[in-house]
């Protein structure tokens, strides 16, 4: 199947959970959560998708970047490309049920490998789908990263055990799901988490430890000093609080105050190759994409993932050619515009 045949068959999979929209910009999805979309009004969604279109490519062709290297490495593996498939759980209830739990973490985490590179398995309110991704962690010998919702801290340390038996390469917490009361309802509950809550989670393991969610220099900051080896900057698709900013009118002034410190992740709203680029001339080292990977897995299995990703790498690659970026590290503010 190629791109376009892949996005109609997830479309038909889904009934109508998502449209596999032309431009994924928060509007037919808005308010479907648990769904696809942005939580209430969908505008934080919505402002991932306008501000990451105002960020505008400078077009450069007189240079010497013919054969550019989009590789990169992390913590000792080396990734095709800068991107990684950020956490996603609830198949049936999220994406319309296509897959199984169990099938959708094995198609991402092994089409991720399958395109070079790695994926993020995530947490929610059924206990049992933190364990199917960590299944297919162990499946792939240990090639993914698992993340817990900020739960109680002794909860958090046992499923860090839990992915530590599994041979992650490295966990973390979506700290921005401190406010899923339906967790709560579930009997789980989750919220926001001390400087010290954080320091004894990153001393319970030898596993570099991410926090997802970080939105604030004061927070980046924090995250460095409690130990932590990465940072996502992430509004959580838009899903969480409604009228947040993106991570695009956040990341900037992130990058100056912690890079070089801390690994700086991010996602929101990337769709292709050139949305990779302007992410990492923001100031992010990698970039998170969840609903491209979700369409991938439902409209064709691990080989869409795949598909998907590679499809991106190539966009990625020649926007590299067009502005003149030889390697990942080249990729710099001047090569865009903020409009
Ligand atoms: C259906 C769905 C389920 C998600 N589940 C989780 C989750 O369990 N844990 C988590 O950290 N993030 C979760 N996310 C957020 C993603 O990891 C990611 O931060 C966000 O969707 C990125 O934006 P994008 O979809 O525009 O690429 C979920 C997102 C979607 C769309």
């Amino acid at each position: 199947m190629n791109i376009g045949e892949i996005r109609d068959s997830a479309r038909n999979r889904m009934k109508g959970f998502c449209n596999v929209c032309k431009e994924c910009n928060g509007v037919y999805c808005s308010g479907k959560v648990p769904g696809m979309g942005g939580a209430g009004t969908g505008n934080s969604m919505k402002r991932n998708f306008e501000m990451l279109s105002k960020v505008k490519l400078n077009l450069k062709t007189i240079h010497n970047t013919v054969n550019p290297d989009t590789s990169v490495e992390l913590w000792g593996m080396k990734l095709g490309l800068p991107l990684i498939g950020a956490p996603v759980t609830g198949s049936e209830i999220n994406m319309g049920g296509y897959l199984t739990e169990e099938e959708y973490c094995k198609n991402v985490v092994k089409g991720c490998l399958m395109a070079d590179t790695l994926a993020m398995i995530g947490d929610s309110g059924n206990p049992d789908f933190y364990l199917s991704g960590l299944d297919a962690i162990k499946d792939n010998n240990g090639k993914g990263i698992a993340i817990i919702k900020p739960r109680e801290n002794k909860k958090i340390i046992e499923n860090i055990k839990k992915a530590e038996q599994s041979g992650a390469l490295a966990v973390g917490i979506d700290i921005d799901g401190a406010g899923l009361v339906t967790m709560a309802l579930l009997g789980q509950p989750v919220g926001p988490k001390s400087k010290e809550d954080l320091i004894e989670i990153v001393k319970s393991t030898t596993l570099p430890v991410i926090l997802k969610g970080i939105m604030s220099v004061e927070e980046a900051k924090l995250a460095v000093e409690v130990g932590a080896k990465a940072i996502v900057v992430s509004n959580h698709g838009g899903r969480v609080l409604d009228d947040a900013l993106s991570s695009v009118d956040v990341l900037p002034e992130i990058a100056q105050a912690v890079k070089g410190k801390i690994i700086i992740m991010s996602d929101g709203s990337v769709r292709d190759g050139k949305d990779i680029f302007k992410y990492i001339a923001l100031g992010a080292d990698y970039v998170l994409s969840a609903r491209p990977l979700i369409w991938g897995a439902i409209g064709s299995g691990e080989e869409g993932v795949k598909q998907y990703i590679n499809h991106m790498k190539n966009g990625l690659y020649q926007t590299m050619i067009l502005t003149g970026a030889n390697d990942i590290k080249s990729i710099d503010n001047k090569m865009i515009k903020l409009t």
